[in-house]
Parts: C-alpha cells; structure tokens; sequence
C-alpha cells in the first residue's frame, strides 16, 4: 500500500530546526493555525523531569494514557476512584494546558466487575459511568472520548460484539446522550482505530454511524482516529478524504493516538503526511501522539514517536515541526456569510461571526451591509434560545426566528445563544425590508 508522501518534500524531512521567525514547539507550531498538539499522559511517569520537561515545553493538550479509564475511575461499582487522573488533570491545567478526556464506554479495560455484567444492569451501570466520571470532570474536558472501539475489524462493516454492544445496538447513542447531559460544554467523540483508509470496510461502517447520528439529532461532534500505524498497517494514501468526509458530516475530527512504527527519513516522512492530512481539513482540529518518548510508548519496541528514550528529538520530530510551521494549515471557519441580492438590482451580504462561549451559552455577531433597507432573519434550532440581544430592537415571528437589523452607527448586531447542548450556529439570511 502507498504511503502519503510526495517525494518533492522529502528533503525538507531533514531540516535539523525551524526557519527563523517559525514556532519552535510543537504547540505554538499547531497554535498558528488554530489547532493543538498533544500527548498521552502517565501518571506514574510524573516525577520524571525530563519526560514532565518535555510535557510542559511541547505539548498544550493531555490524554489520560491510561488514568481515565472505566477500570480505574470504578474500580468496585459506585466506588469512583480519580486520584491518578487528577494528577494528570491538575498537571496540565496547572501548565494551561487542556484535556482530552478517555474514555467513558469502552469493551476493554472494564473493571471485573463490570466484565461480568449483562443487560439492562450493566446497560445501567455504564450510563451510571458516564453520568459519574463526565459530571466529575465537567467544565474540565475539552472533548470526551464517549465510546471507544465500538466496530469490528475486516470487512462486516459493523458493530463489535462486547458485553455492551449485547445490551442493544442503541448503546452508543445512549452513552452519548448521558455524556451530553452531564456536561455541556465538552466535545463528544467517537474514537477508533483501523478507520483512517476510506475504502475500509470499518470506515465506512463508523461514518454511517455519524450521519445516523447527525441526522436523528444524537449529540456528537467530533470523531476521532487514533492512527496507531506501522508496516502492516500503513499510513493510507486517502487520509485526507477520510477525515475531509467525515468532517462534511458536521463533525470535526481529531487524530488520537498517533504513533508510527519505524525510524529516520521513512518514519518522519509518514509523520509528515498524517499533519499534512489534518492540515488540509479545516475541521481536523489538533493532534494528539500517544506518548513522549519512544521508551514511553505501548508499543516501545517499534519505536514510533517523536522522541528518543534520552528525550532527543528524532527526525520525525522536525518533519512534524517544519510542516506545523509551513503556514499550510487551512483555519476552522469562524464565520460563515449570504448574500442577497434584488431581481431589480441591489442586494445585501449578513456575515455571522463566532463569539465568546460559555459551558451554557454562546455569542453571535451580524454584520450587515447591502444598497437597501435589508433586515436579517436569524433562527436558531431546538433546544437552544436567544436570551440577549445588542445594537438592536429585534421582532419575533416564532420563539425561534427573529428579525433585526443594526440600531447603532454601525452595521453589526449581536445575540446570546443559550445552547443547551446544541452548538449549532444559528441559520442567518438578509432580505428587503
Ligand atoms: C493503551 C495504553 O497505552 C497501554 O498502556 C495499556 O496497557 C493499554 O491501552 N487504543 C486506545 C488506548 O484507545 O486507550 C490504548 O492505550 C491503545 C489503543
């Protein structure tokens, strides 16, 4: 199978550091196109300075590697039990960093006790968890691995058999619907692995799962890949199609767990290709690799990450670096406009703009221009609603469509959104007076 590399950028591979005026982190490198970097997290491994040195100086986003984990957040049934993710938590938002929580519903990794559970008790004892670990953590998490490996490998396309999936099929959606209540504000994921070629059969199984779930209103908005590769499972050449089709479903998509078996200029070069390809989708919103040194890693004898076991950077580490600091990165969208126009001539342009967010609501501008007198229409979608306006004395034609148009000097006006978990924009168009 091809990998993602195109000769002509193999000799930037070897650039031993950045060009001048370049981001010399890997954090600050992802910040400058509105994206994060990140790593997994051990808690055991933080009284070691130099792997804690490389924490704080290269990475602003953490995964509990293990920590988070239904075994050790419920060890005995409603016993909960988050000393060792606390660490990890307290550590990095210590440094300001943020945290990928994972993972609330999983197969593996359950508790004995779990593992020994069937049906409606242990559909309830799941929800139970994510109800518990989500609410514990809320206001903490920037998105939640909701359900963890839920599809099978070859080509079925379908679920995973696990004591969960025996509970019914609408076990996913449920955990998800829990997690949503519990806390708001964090981003809900599906996270798998073998999902990152578009022709497979497990892709292809998860995507249908997502525009299910779009389509019927269940809470999800990110998806993401963990990408754990080596020679048996090479980086595919479509990575980009995979995550730009995914993102076209409303999402946005992350890479997880990345690691690449292998060393020097082949394994750098994979590794640029995998940024590459969340480079290019404007939704692909950060990088998380799963470990900091080789040593540290689950799978340490393929030495797959960015660092050596002294704590070096390896070539892979600089490719991922120069392609971070190339100013190739497409930026997520922060506003989106319509435009109007007369039969008779003249027309009107509305942009709306993101604002500042909040676990319970959000803010929207409107700028208006236009030759005539031109009102707005901003609806918003169930449940959320507008609760504060600004530069403007809006009309109501339903409890979610209102019409406004600038009061002020200037030509922008502005809401506040109470979300209730729906994080949807509001639909905006202009129109004659
Ligand atoms: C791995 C950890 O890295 C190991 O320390 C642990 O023994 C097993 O789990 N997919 C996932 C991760 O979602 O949670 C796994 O992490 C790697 C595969």
């Amino acid at each position: 199978m091809s990998t993602l590399v195109a000769a002509t950028v193999g000799a930037a591979v070897l650039a031993a550091s950045p060009a001048s005026g370049a981001a010399s982190t890997l954090a600050a490198a992802a910040q400058q196109s509105g994206r994060y970097f990140g790593t997994a997290v051990a808690a055991n491994k933080l009284g070691d300075s130099t792997y804690v040195g490389i924490l704080n100086r290269e990475f602003d986003m953490v995964t509990a590697e293990n920590e988070m984990k239904m075994d050790a957040t419920e060890p005995n049934q409603n016993q909960f039990s988050y000393g060792n993710a606390d660490r990890i938590v307290n550590q990095a938002r210590g440094q300001g960093k943020r945290i990928r929580g994972h993972a609330l519903a999983w197969h593996s990794q359950q508790p004995g006790w779990m593992q020994n559970m069937s049906g409606t008790a242990l559909r309830n004892a799941m929800l139970n968890h994510v109800t518990q670990v989500a609410t514990y953590y809320r206001g903490k998490i920037y998105a939640w691995d909701v359900v963890n490996e839920a599809f099978a490998d070859g080509n079925s396309g379908g679920r995973r058999d696990s004591n969960l999936q025996r509970t019914g099929n609408d076990w996913i959606e449920a955990a998800f619907r829990a997690a949503r209540a519990a806390d708001p504000g964090a981003k809900l994921c599906y996270n798998d692995y073998n999902t990152d070629n578009w022709s497979h059969a497990k892709t292809q199984g998860v995507y249908r799962m997502v525009q299910d779930f779009k389509s019927r209103g269940v809470p999800i908005d990110c998806v993401g890949f963990q990408a754990h590769f080596n020679s048996g499972n090479p980086v595919p050449s479509n990575y980009h199609t995979t995550l730009q089709n995914f993102a076209a479903l409303g999402v946005d998509v992350q890479i997880t767990e990345l690691d690449i078996e292998g060393s020097g200029n082949t394994q750098a070069q994979q590794y640029q290709g995998v940024t590459q390809a969340c480079l290019s989708v404007p939704r692909c919103t950060g990088i998380t690799v799963w470990g900091i040194r080789d040593t540290d890693s689950w799978r340490a004898s393929g030495t797959p990450l960015l660092f050596d076991g002294s704590g070096n950077k390896k070539a892979a580490y600089n490719s991922v670096l120069n392609v971070l600091n190339s100013g190739t990165g497409t930026t997520p969208p922060t506003t989106t406009t319509t435009t109007s126009s007369n039969p008779g001539g003249g027309g009107c342009t509305a942009t709306y703009s993101e604002g500042e967010k909040w676990n319970d609501r959000f803010n929207g501008n409107v700028t208006v221009t236009g030759t005539d007198n031109w009102v707005v229409t901003v609806t918003v979608s169930s449940p959320q609603r507008i609760i504060a306006t600004w530069n403007t004395s809006a009309t109501w034609s339903s409890a979610n469509v209102m019409t406004a148009r600038p009061n002020g000097s200037g030509n922008t006006f502005g809401f506040t959104i109470q979300h209730g978990g729906n994080w949807n924009w509001p639909s905006i168009s202009c129109q004659a007076a």
